[in-house]
């Protein structure tokens, strides 16, 4: 049977997917960022994952306004990277695990989850930075794994709520577990933390409410399901509803888990970044 072994959280800023592609991660301005990722290599390195299971959030070029998933499962062989503006190098398709993604969405629907099969995704920033950073190389990465994109709405409102978000990964979490192939399966949450992008609190990051978020999301993250969107945008910026992928990445884990690792830097870019390494305890 399948098991899954942890998850990774990290920011997706693509301002970090230009620090990449210009060698730029010993800089001054980079290296505290940088630094929070060698343990994590090291434990995935160790572990091998067959797949990563990728939450994130579009920002627009999978879907738009026009067309919004509430929630999305990649269902492809492979998912490719587009130019989105932001001046980062377009990367080479991402192999998928199509049988697998058919599985989660099989055990989803039945578990009551509506959910958006996409036999093609383009995926954006919010996918491809994390890669990068667990994945040093990517393709030249012996140890890349397998990976199926999972976006779930923070663009337009009404975004899920922080409840809908862990009982979403609990159910993805038991359509992982019952996929009957003896396969090791990492989940990645990434987004976040605090940030705003725009309008009059652009810049906005609140470190107070991360910190808490960090510590919650490891021992109690039912207790966050209690913040409503709207205290979310408030405490942690417009898009910092992106924790909502945080919250979908530990549904997924179950009960146990083991904190192996977290980092917390401010600011990168416009964003609290928070990194996190949990293990799933059998
Ligand atoms: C930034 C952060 C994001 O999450 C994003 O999607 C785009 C930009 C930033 O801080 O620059
Ligand atoms: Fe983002």
């Amino acid at each position: 049977m399948a098991t899954i072994i942890g998850g990774l959280t990290t920011s997706h800023i693509p301002a970090v997917g230009n620090a990449i592609a210009r060698g730029l991660k010993d800089d001054d301005y980079w290296k505290p960022f940088f630094d929070g990722y060698p343990p994590i290599h090291a434990w995935l390195e160790k572990h091998k994952p067959d797949v990563a299971i990728n939450i994130y959030n579009d920002h627009g070029l999978g879907f738009f306004l026009d067309q919004m998933p509430t929630f999305a499962i990649g269902a492809a062989h492979e998912y490719i990277n587009e130019d989105e503006g932001w001046g980062i190098p377009v990367l080479p398709p991402f192999p998928g695990d199509a049988k697998l993604s058919w599985h989660i969405i099989e055990g989803m629907v039945e578990d009551e989850f509506d959910i958006t099969s996409c036999q093609e995704l383009a995926v954006d920033h919010g996918f491809t930075v994390p890669m990068q950073l667990f994945w040093p190389g990517l393709g030249d990465n012996p140890d890349m794994p397998r990976a199926i994109p999972i976006s779930a709405n923070t663009v337009q409102h009404p975004i899920p709520t922080l409840k809908r978000a862990l009982d979403f990964g609990k159910s993805l979490g038991r359509a992982i577990r019952s996929y009957p192939e003896d396969i090791k399966v990492v989940v990645l949450g990434t987004g976040g933390l605090s940030h705003q992008l725009d309008g009059e609190r652009a810049g906005f990051i609140n470190k107070e409410f991360d910190q808490m978020c960090m510590e919650k999301i490891v021992t109690a993250p039912e207790e966050l399901t209690k913040i409503s969107r709207h205290e979310l945008v408030r405490q942690a910026g417009a898009q910092g509803t992106e924790f909502l992928m945080w919250m979908m990445m530990r549904g997924a884990l179950g009960d146990k888990v083991r904190p192996l690792h977290q980092n917390y830097h401010i600011p990168v870019s416009n964003t609290g970044a928070g990194t996190m390494m949990l293990e799933c305890i059998e």
